[in-house]
């Protein structure tokens, strides 16, 4: 696929999404309370790369699945990355005033609508696809399979963890593994399920869930090695976040463990490791394979 086809693609994925999230913001809501709304509003509507839900809804298009019926799916998985900036920006965690060039949520709205905003989010993020996906004449099975990814990609074992590796100095160490160890349960895990959820829903083969699996591995490693590049050689207006962060808070970020240029290596090597991945997959994975690309060359 041509540069041009596969910005095309994205672009035209991303517009779905947008206009989709857009519905969904603006829908007549009876028991929220107004300023919980717009706080949730708010951060969903800033932007952003959406590149969690086009994962989600290209990967069921491999397999034969419409969009229209990934797009629950795909709006929850934004809900749950939402949210999970929307907490990771508190003063209790990175303490950041800038996300998506505009003031974090709890600048605008303090830390108590803030918290609450992320945790409805992340309960509407299961509600939302478990309300309207059995109306779709989709297998409940692979509704119930798709939901258990996203909620686990979540849990303990997913952001929540990883969250707390990079954040509580009782759970870091010094060992070289350590950068990829939370890599991969902070960030990588989102992108994995991204795909993974939508695979499962349009009920791919087990070989094929298994290369996409090891495919969104590499790509969250290569992803996160990048956003640590960026904090440092980017700039506020570019990135739309502040930069030089994760210095100033003693982060074990891949260019802190491996400086930049190893870390460039890094990233390029994960990202040839993500497209080498998709050999297993029995589809047509070339937007895919561009992606990763893509993602590796990104300057926000
Ligand atoms: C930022 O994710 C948080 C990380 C996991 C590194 P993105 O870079 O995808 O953020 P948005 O959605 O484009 O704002
Ligand atoms: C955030 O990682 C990962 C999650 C939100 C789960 P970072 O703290 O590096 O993300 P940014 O740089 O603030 O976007
Ligand atoms: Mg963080
Ligand atoms: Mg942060
Ligand atoms: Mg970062």
């Amino acid at each position: 696929m041509s540069k041009g086809d596969f910005k095309l693609q994205f672009d035209r994925a991303r517009d779905f999404i947008e206009k989709s999230l857009e519905d969904l913001c603006s829908r007549p809501v009876a028991l929220v309370p107004p300023r919980l709304m717009d706080s949730m509003a708010y951060s969903l509507r800033a932007g952003g790369k959406r590149l969690r839900p086009v994962l989600c809804i290209k990967a069921g298009e491999v397999f034969g699945l419409e969009r229209e019926k990934t797009v629950p799916l795909a709006l929850a998985l934004e809900m749950i990355h939402t949210a999970s900036l929307i907490h990771d920006d508190l003063p209790a965690m990175d303490d950041d005033t800038l996300r998506r060039g505009k003031p974090t949520n709890h600048v605008l709205f303090g830390d108590a609508l803030a918290i609450l905003a992320g945790d409805a989010l992340m309960a509407w993020a299961f509600e939302h696809p478990l309300s309207v996906l059995p109306g779709m004449g989709l297998p409940s099975d692979r509704i119930c399979r798709s939901m258990h990814v996203l909620a686990n990609a979540l849990g303990p074992e997913g952001i929540c963890g990883g969250q707390v590796l990079d954040i509580d100095p009782q759970s870091m160490d010094d060992s070289p593994d350590f950068p990829w160890k939370v890599t991969r349960q902070k960030t990588a895990v989102l992108l994995r399920a991204s795909i993974l959820s939508g695979a499962v829903l349009a009920g791919a083969d087990g070989d094929s869930l298994e290369a996409l699996g090891a495919f969104g591995d590499h790509l969250g490693s290569a992803f996160q090695i990048v956003d640590d590049i960026l904090d440092v050689t980017s700039t506020a207006e570019e990135l739309g976040k502040t930069p030089g962060k994760d210095e100033s808070q003693n982060k074990r970020t891949f260019v802190a463990a491996y400086g930049l240029q190893k870390a460039r290596e890094l990233a390029a090597r994960e990202s040839r490791l993500a497209s080498e991945a998709l050999e297993g997959v029995r589809g047509d994975t070339a937007f895919f394979s561009d992606l990763s690309d893509y993602l590796c060359e990104r300057t926000k």
